[in-house]
C-alpha cells in the first residue's frame, strides 16, 4: 500500500487529502500537524474549518485510510510520498519584509523530513511558494540526506475556500512541476497515478519545476486583476451613471474574456491573493524587473482604494459622521461559504467606521465572536508602509457588539453595510429590518446581493458597488 503523509492540517492540506482518501482506497493517508487543537479538531465531530461537503468525506474515511496525527516523524518517516502543506505568510520582518514569502515552516519542515527519513522519498511542495524554492528544499534535504534519495516535485493547489471539496472532485487541472531526468520523471509519474484515480489525464499537466511554481502565483495575480479591473470600472459606473453588472455582462459575453469571476465587491480578501501577488512583486524586484513589479502592484492599490472608498462613501452619504451611530455590518468572512477571516475586507471597512467612531453591531453565519475580536484588535501589516499599524484601542473594543442573528444586528441602526455575499442576506425580511431601523435608513452593500428596487421602494436608500447612484448620494458626494 503507498503511504502518503501530509505536513499541514490547514484549509489546503486537510480537504485535499480527505479528497485523496476517497478517491484511493488503496492509499493510506496520514495528515500530520504541530498544533494539537487542530489535529484534536479534525479527530472530532467539530472540524477546524468549515467548507462544505467536507465532513461527510471525513467520515467516510478517517480511521480507515485517513489519519490526522501529531506524530508528524513516524509517519514522515513511514510516508513514500510527502506532501508539505504549512503556511507561507509574508514576511513581516527582515529582508523583504511586506511582500517576500516567509518559508521558515517550510524550511522547517524539509529539515525535519531530511532528519527523520530512512528510505527514499517524493517530496511535493503543496503550499504556495517563490519560484526556485524546489531548489532550495533540493538542497537542504541533499546536503542531509544520509544516502537517501529525494525527489522534489510542485504541485501546487488550486481550490477556492467554500467550494473545496468540488474544486478538489473536479479540478479545471492539475499540475506537477519536476526535474526532466529519469528519476524525476518516474517521481512525476508517481503523483500522477494518484491523481489519475478521479483526474482525467488529459487534465494533468506536466512541466518543468520553475513553470509549475510560477503558474501558481501568475494564476492567482491573474485572477485578482479581474477583480481589481472590474472594481476600477465600478468606481467608474458609479461616476457616470453606468451600472457595473450590465457592463462586466457584456465584456464577459466576449468569449475571449469569459464571464466568470467579474463580480465587482468592497474588495478581495483571503489569505492567498494579496500574499501572493505581494510574493510575485518580490521576485520581480529581486530579479530587476521594476516595471513588472510596478505593475501588479496596482491590483493590490486598487484593492486597497475600493475598501476606502467605500468607508468614504458610507461615511459621507451619513451627514460625514457615523460618530455614536449603529451601524450593522452583515457578513465577516472573506467570502460565502467559509468561516476565514484572513484578509477580509470586513477587517479594513470596521476599522475605518470605528476610527470615524461608529458603534458596530457585526453578524456573520460562520465567524465566532473570539476570531471578529482578534481580527480587529490585531495589528495590520501595512504592504506599502512597513509599519505596525495600531490595533483597535481598549476603548473602541466598547464599540463592537457581535450577534448570532442579522435581525438583531440592524435593530435600531442607522445604517447596513453587507461585506459577505452569504445567500440568507438576500431573502432577508427588509420591511422588518426597515420598520426596527433609525431613519433615514441606509443600507450599503458591498457585494451586490441585495435587490435595489426592492428595497427602495421600502424606503431605504441603497448603495450598491458600482450602480447608479440614489439622488440622495449624488448629493453627497464621497472623497476619493
Ligand atoms: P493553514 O495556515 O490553514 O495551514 C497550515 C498548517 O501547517 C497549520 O495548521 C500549521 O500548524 C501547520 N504547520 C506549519 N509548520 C509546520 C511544521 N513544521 N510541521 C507540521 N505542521 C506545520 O494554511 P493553508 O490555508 O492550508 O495554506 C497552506 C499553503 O497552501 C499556503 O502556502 C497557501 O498559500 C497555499 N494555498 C492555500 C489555499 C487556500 O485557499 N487557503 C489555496 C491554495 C494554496
Ligand atoms: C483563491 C483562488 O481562486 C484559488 O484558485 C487559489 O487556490 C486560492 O486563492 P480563495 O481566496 O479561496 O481562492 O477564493 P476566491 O473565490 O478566489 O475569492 C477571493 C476573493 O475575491 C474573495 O474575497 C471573493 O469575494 C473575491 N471575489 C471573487 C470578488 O470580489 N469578485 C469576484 O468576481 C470573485
Amino acid at each position: 500500500m503507498v503511504k502518503i503523509c501530509c505536513i499541514g492540517a490547514g484549509y489546503v492540506g486537510g480537504p485535499t487529502m480527505a479528497v485523496i482518501a476517497l478517491k484511493c482506497p488503496n492509499i493510506s493517508v496520514a495528515v500530520v500537524d504541530i498544533s494539537v487543537s487542530r489535529i484534536q479538531a479534525w479527530n472530532s465531530d467539530q472540524l477546524p474549518i468549515y467548507e462544505p461537503g467536507l465532513e461527510e468525506v471525513v467520515k467516510k474515511c478517517r480511521g480507515n485510510n485517513l489519519f490526522f496525527s501529531t506524530d508528524v516523524e513516524k509517519h514522515v518517516s513511514e510516508a513514500d510520498i510527502i506532501f508539505v502543506s504549512v503556511n507561507t505568510p509574508t514576511k513581516t520582518q527582515g529582508l523583504g519584509a511586506g511582500k517576500a514569502a516567509d518559508l521558515t515552516y517550510w524550511e522547517s519542515a524539509a529539515r525535519m523530513i531530511a532528519d527523520v527519513s530512512k528510505s527514499d522519498k517524493i517530496v511535493v511542495e503543496k503550499s504556495t511558494v517563490p519560484v526556485k524554492t524546489a531548489e532550495a528544499i533540493e538542497k537542504i534535504l541533499t546536503h542531509n540526506a544520509k544516502g537517501i534519495n529525494f525527489q522534489i516535485l510542485s504541485n501546487p493547489e488550486f481550490l477556492a475556500e467554500g467550494t473545496a471539496i468540488s474544486d478538489l472532485y473536479n479540478p479545471d487541472r492539475v499540475l506537477i512541476g519536476g526535474r526532466e531526468t529519469p528519476e524525476g520523471k518516474k517521481a512525476i509519474q508517481a503523483l500522477k497515478d494518484v491523481y489519475a484515480h478521479w483526474v482525467p489525464v488529459d487534465r494533468i499537466i506536466c512541466t518543468n519545476l520553475w513553470s509549475a511554481e510560477l503558474s501558481k502565483l501568475a494564476a492567482n495575480a491573474f485572477l485578482a486583476q479581474r477583480i481589481s479591473s472590474v472594481n476600477a470600472m465600478s468606481a467608474l459606473c458609479e461616476a457616470t451613471g453606468a451600472d457595473v453588472s450590465q457592463v462586466s455582462h457584456a465584456v464577459g459575453m466576449d468569449s475571449r474574456i469569459g464571464p466568470k469571476f467579474l463580480n465587482a465587491s468592497v474588495g478581495f480578501g483571503g489569505s492567498c491573493f494579496q500574499k501572493d501577488i505581494l510574493n510575485l512583486i518580490y521576485i520581480c524586484e529581486c530579479n530587476g524587473l521594476p516595471e513588472v513589479a510596478n505593475y501588479w502592484k496596482q491590483v493590490i492599490k486598487v484593492n486597497d482604494y475600493q475598501k476606502t472608498r467605500f468607508v468614504n462613501r458610507l461615511v459621507s452619504s451619513m451627514f460625514n459622521t457615523v460618530s455614536g451611530k449603529k451601524i450593522a455590518i452583515l457578513g465577516f468572512a472573506f467570502k460565502k461559504d467559509t468561516g476565514d477571516t484572513r484578509e477580509t475586507p470586513a477587517i479594513d471597512v470596521c476599522k475605518g467606521l470605528l476610527g470615524d467612531k461608529a458603534m458596530l453591531s457585526i453578524y456573520d453565519p460562520q465567524v465566532p465572536e473570539e476570531q471578529i475580536m482578534r481580527d480587529l484588535s490585531m495589528n495590520k501589516y501595512e504592504w506599502d508602509h512597513p509599519i505596525h499599524l495600531q490595533p483597535m484601542s481598549p476603548s473602541a473594543v466598547k464599540q463592537v457588539k457581535v450577534t448570532w442573528d442579522a435581525y438583531e444586528a440592524t435593530k435600531d441602526s442607522h445604517g447596513i453595510c453587507i461585506l459577505t455575499e452569504w445567500d440568507e442576506f438576500r431573502n432577508l425580511d427588509y420591511k422588518r429590518i426597515y420598520d426596527n431601523m433609525q431613519k433615514p435608513a441606509f443600507v450599503f452593500d458591498g457585494r451586490n446581493v441585495v435587490d435595489m428596487e426592492k428595497l427602495r421602494q421600502i424606503g431605504f436608500i441603497v448603495y450598491s458597488i458600482g450602480k447608479p447612484l440614489d439622488a440622495w448620494l449624488k448629493d453627497m458626494p464621497a472623497m476619493a
